[in-house]
Parts: C-alpha cells; sequence; structure tokens
C-alpha cells in the first residue's frame, strides 16, 4: 500500500487541509468541537502520523476540551495498517471520551467482495474481527458497514436464502456477542458507473430472478464476471430491489431482536453507542468539511464568516461546498461560490422535520409545523399511530424502529408540496 504513495502528494494533502482548519480557527468564534471524524473510507492512505497531525492541529486550534467523539471510518485492510491505526489512536488519543472506529465490512459474501474489487474474503473477515476484539479498549466503539446487496439463491426446498446462509449466523453471532457496537446497514443504491445500474433497468426477467437482464457478449464483458458467475455468451443475469430490502429486512430484524437500538434510518447502536458524529446531520448541528467538495452547515454566521462567504447580510444559517478543483483549492480559492445556500427559517423548519423523523429523536411539539404540513396531518398522523408506524405522546411523534423503513413515504404524505 505504501510503496504506491507519493510522500509529496500527501505532504501537500495535509498541508491544505491543516491550514482550511487554521483558517476556520481564525474566523470562528465558538470553536468548542464536539466531534472529529475522518471519512471516506481510505484515511490509512494518509498513514498513522499524519491522521495524528491533523488531529493535533485541529486539538490546538480549536476548544476540544469536551470532545465527545474521534471517528474514523476505514477498510479493514490491510489488516496489520489497520490494526496498527486503531491500537496506536486509541493510545495516543486515550483522554478523549470516545474513540471511534467504523470499517467498511460491506459483506460477508465471497461473491459480492471480489464482485466489489475488495481483495477479501468472508473467512478473512472473520479472522480480522476476531484479530480486533482482542485489541479493543474501554473508549473504544466499533462499528461495522454492511450493504444489503440482495444475493439471494434457491435452497434445495426452493426457498429463496441469502446465498451464504452460514454468514448471517455469523452476523448473528457477532451481534449476539456485543463486541461490535453498532452497525451500518445501507440498502445498495445504484449508480451509473455501476453494472448493476443498467442491468435494472431491463424488467423482462425469468421469474426465479424478478426483474432486469442483460445479455452477457452483447453489452457486457463476460470477463469481468469470469469469477463470480460461469457465464456463458448470450446467458442472462438478473437482480432486484426487492432482495435487496429483503436482505435489509434479515440483517435489521436480527439486530432488533439482539437489542440493538434504531438510532437512524440506517444505523443501529446499542444503548449508549450510537455514533456523534451520525447525528450531528441529522440533528442539525453546525459541522464543517474540510477538503475539496466538503460540505458545511453552519446557524446564524459571524461577520467574519460571512465576510469569507460573501454575505451580505446577517444569515439564518447557511450551507456550502469546497470547490472540487483541487488546483484552485491548493491556491486557498477554497469556496465553491455557486453552492452557497442562505437559508430561511421556513427553509430550517422543513429540513428539521425530515431529518429528525429519520432518526430516534421525537420531533417536538409538532404543532409548531403546521406552516409546512398537510391541511389533514393530524388526521395522517392517527392513522400512522394505529398502524404501529409512529409514536405518539402529547404533541411528539417519531417512527417506530421497526417502520422507519417507510420514512420516505411518510414525510412525502406530510410534508406540504414544497
Ligand atoms: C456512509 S459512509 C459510512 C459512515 C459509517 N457508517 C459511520 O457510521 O461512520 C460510507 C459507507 O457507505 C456505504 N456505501 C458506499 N457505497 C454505497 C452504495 N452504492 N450503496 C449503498 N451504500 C453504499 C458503504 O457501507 C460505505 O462503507
Amino acid at each position: 500500500m505504501k510503496e504506491n504513495i507519493i510522500p509529496e502528494e500527501i505532504q501537500k494533502y495535509v498541508d491544505a487541509i491543516t491550514s482550511e482548519i487554521k483558517h476556520y480557527s481564525n474566523i470562528l468564534d465558538d470553536k468548542q468541537i464536539k466531534s472529529i471524524y475522518f471519512g471516506w473510507g481510505t484515511p490509512q492512505l494518509i498513514w498513522l502520523e499524519n491522521i495524528q497531525k491533523i488531529t493535533d492541529t485541529i486539538v490546538q486550534h480549536f476548544d476540544a476540551k469536551d470532545l465527545e467523539e474521534f471517528s474514523i471510518e476505514m477498510n479493514p485492510y490491510p489488516q496489520d495498517e489497520v490494526l496498527n491505526i486503531v491500537k496506536n489512536l486509541s493510545k495516543k488519543y486515550k483522554d478523549f471520551a470516545r474513540v471511534r472506529f467504523s470499517f467498511g465490512i460491506q459483506s460477508f459474501d465471497n461473491k459480492v467482495l471480489s464482485q466489489s474489487d475488495r481483495d477479501i474474503t468472508y473467512p478473512w473477515l472473520v479472522e480480522f474481527l476476531r484479530t480486533l476484539q482482542k485489541i479493543k479498549q474501554d473508549h473504544n466503539i466499533f462499528n461495522l458497514d454492511f450493504i444489503a446487496f440482495g444475493q439471494f439463491n434457491e435452497s434445495k426446498k426452493w426457498n429463496l436464502q441469502l446465498r451464504n446462509p452460514s454468514s448471517i449466523d455469523f452476523f448473528s453471532k457477532l451481534s449476539e456477542s456485543k463486541f461490535i457496537d453498532s452497525y451500518s446497514v445501507y440498502t445498495l443504491e445504484l449508480f451509473p458507473w455501476s453494472l448493476r445500474y443498467y442491468q435494472k433497468k431491463d424488467t423482462n426477467c425469468p421469474p426465479f430472478s424478478k426483474e432486469g437482464t442483460h445479455k452477457v457478449g452483447e453489452d457486457l464483458n463476460p470477463s469481468s464476471f469470469a469469477e463470480q458467475l460461469p457465464l456463458q455468451k448470450g446467458d442472462i443475469i438478473c437482480w432486484s430491489d426487492d432482495d435487496v430490502y429483503e436482505e435489509f429486512a434479515i440483517l435489521k430484524d436480527i439486530l432488533l431482536e439482539k437489542w440493538f437500538k434504531r438510532y437512524e434510518l440506517s444505523n443501529f447502536s446499542l444503548l449508549w453507542k450510537s455514533s456523534i458524529h451520525n447525528r450531528v446531520y441529522r440533528e442539525m448541528w453546525d459541522y464543517i468539511w474540510i477538503w475539496t467538495s466538503a460540505s458545511s452547515f453552519i446557524q446564524k454566521p459571524n461577520e467574519e464568516l460571512r465576510k469569507y462567504l460573501q454575505l451580505k447580510w446577517a444569515s439564518r444559517a447557511v450551507r456550502r461546498n469546497n470547490t472540487t478543483k483541487l488546483a484552485e483549492y491548493e491556491k486557498w480559492n477554497r469556496l465553491d461560490t455557486v453552492s452557497i445556500q442562505d437559508l430561511s427559517d421556513k427553509d430550517i423548519q422543513i429540513e428539521e422535520f425530515f431529518l429528525s423523523l429519520r432518526t430516534d429523536k421525537w420531533i417536538q411539539d409538532i404543532s409548531k409545523y403546521t406552516n409546512i404540513l398537510v391541511s389533514d396531518y393530524k388526521q395522517k398522523i392517527q392513522s400512522y399511530a394505529d398502524q404501529w408506524f409512529i409514536s405518539v405522546l402529547e404533541d411528539k411523534i417519531k417512527l417506530t424502529d421497526q417502520w422507519m423503513d417507510i420514512y420516505n413515504d411518510i414525510i412525502t404524505e406530510l410534508l406540504q408540496e414544497i
């Protein structure tokens, strides 16, 4: 891994990041920070010492005495490097209330792992987790990411079953062990560059595999599947969203059964182990992301910040992104001025409503949202409550763990057309 990285490039990256951190510490009045998060999957590529350098710059220039969570998201490989980072960061930041690691496991299905170009296997992951268990410290929080890919096959009795039943047993035992504090379970989202994005578009699939076909050899290069599926020219392969939601439901039910609480649409945790970082967005705390195309949200920006954001008047709240252009960013032209959104009270109210409904937090005082809700919202809420979709307590509502899945439908039905 290290050999592919150009030290000068890493140095330029770390210098650019630390200078943006210092820039913000010079223009913000309130320098108290609650959480630090290294995200986008491969921080280990910049090496332990640079992760520490960036963290120390934050601690030096901001008030981190009440920091609630230091969190870093990583792929679980290369194992030695990853475990070394876990051990050293946990030791270095032993005074932080929480040092949290989120590992991108994604799946225990070998075909899915190789199809997602992950150079690891299910047995390898089992060994990795067993080793990880031995180095866990008291102030560590471990989170695992999974994606429901919906890969089923038919059992001897023609029942649909996830392709690798033993992995489900292992997932169940792992969640029972409580060594992992939380799980993020996502439903696969398809992007135009992903193969499945095109497959899903077709509709005439043989009954077993429901929707979606592609003919190998026509617009599908057989070699790209050779490892996973023995495909011949003209073969048909299919996938479907239902399978994705089915797998999501299996993983969700196991976690709820093992006393994990669903604190957000895709996130489940043991009591008191939910991620501060994951709550920051949904509970609309101010946050600043650093680096190219990074987004930030700040309420009541002070004069210095308004000047930096070229805002001529006092603002209720502002959301904005950094430029995507590295060259501009390195010249300190960090702002993507087109992206600046000056949010009104109503904008904030709408975001507050639909963001908090996707968490385990009660929406307080529902009547204060009357101006953004449909006129018969009370009747609708009552009917949801009758179906156990929503819990209602006086003027407070929240979705039940089981029914957060239909969040989008409920939001669409309750909010007035914007
Ligand atoms: C959202 S962040 C993870 C944050 C982490 N769960 C945490 O609590 O700190 C990145 C994760 O997004 C998920 N992801 C990436 N691409 C995806 C896709 N196409 N569809 C669904 N989930 C995806 C993967 O599980 C990846 O590890």
